[in-house]
């Protein structure tokens, strides 16, 4: 299985996150299918906020890989008043769409564009550094996680969520089972370089103690269009065009067919590690 385009900077920085449409795309057949009805950001943000965290009433927060800014758009009215939350990403692009997106906030955000293997901050700067979905694209995590580590307050907290391998496993049998020969699907889906499983040993070299903790989440998809739309925000999507796209539309209809929906497995979670 290919993982390169995972952390291929080119690729992500000029295709996948030149701007925020492949991660709505991908984002939309979660908020539409979800058997969980609270909302990961939301959840994420009870996690970062819990109270056995600690993190003090004028905590300043780094937030890398930040997106279009979902975390704190979607928590507006539960941020701590006294909290100085800077956004950062590596596309500037995706920078834009969080500023734009926490334009009318009403709160002042700082946004930073920042590759998480450089941080240009000064040591012991932040109480927490939030990595949300974001590390498995790090070539050099080692770097990273030492990064990180210099950037937080003795006793502060990192959060970095990530997903499990069986997270969609159901999509990529699909994949298979529509084009068994090819291997333009992989690549991207895979956070196989951090992941559920393998996270708590590379976040254990750096930080002490690591705990995680899943969410408990599925998809029950019964339309179409979004999952197609989730195929096609990927490397896939130069592939999936024309008479091989419709085929796949047919493909997905007869899949749906026997039972009105496809069951897609969720694994995801978060691992909050303590800096000494
Ligand atoms: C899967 S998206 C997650 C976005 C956001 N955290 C969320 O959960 O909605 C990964 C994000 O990490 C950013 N990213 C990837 N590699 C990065 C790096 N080395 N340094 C900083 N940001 C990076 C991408 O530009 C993208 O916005």
């Amino acid at each position: 299985m290919a993982r390169s385009k995972n952390i291929d900077q080119t690729y992500l920085l000029t295709q996948q996150y030149n701007d925020g449409a492949n991660l709505s795309a991908r984002a939309r057949l979660h908020i539409l299918f979800s058997t969980n009805p609270q909302r990961w950001p939301h959840w994420v943000f009870d996690r970062v906020t819990d109270p056995l965290t600690a993190l003090p009433p004028d905590a300043r927060v780094l937030e890398l890989g930040c997106g279009p800014g979902w975390l704190w758009a979607e928590n507006l009215d539960r941020i701590p008043g006294g909290w100085r939350v800077t956004l950062s990403d590596f596309s500037d692009g995706m920078l834009n769409e969080a500023r734009q997106n926490l334009r009318e906030s009403g709160r002042a955000f700082d946004f930073r564009l920042v590759d998480a293997q450089l941080i240009p901050f000064e040591d012991a700067a932040f109480d927490a550094v939030i990595a949300n979905h974001m590390l498995y694209h790090v070539p050099d995590r080692p770097r990273a996680l030492s990064e990180i580590r210099r950037v937080i307050k003795p006793g502060g907290r990192f959060f970095a969520a990530t997903n499990g391998k069986n997270h969609l496993r159901e999509m990529y049998e699909i994949e298979q089972r529509f084009d068994p020969d090819s291997d333009y699907w992989d690549g991207f889906s895979v956070a196989d370089g951090f992941m559920l499983e393998n996270g708590a040993d590379q976040l254990a070299a750096w930080f002490d103690p690591v705990t995680l903790i899943r969410f408990d989440n599925n998809l029950i998809v019964t339309e179409i269009d979004p999952l197609v739309d989730y195929y096609r925000s990927g490397p896939a999507q130069k592939f999936l065009v024309g008479d091989k796209l419709n085929t796949l539309r047919a493909f997905l209809r007869e899949e749906m067919a026997a039972t009105g929906a496809i069951r897609i497995t969720k694994d995801s979670g978060l691992f909050i590690a303590q800096r000494q």
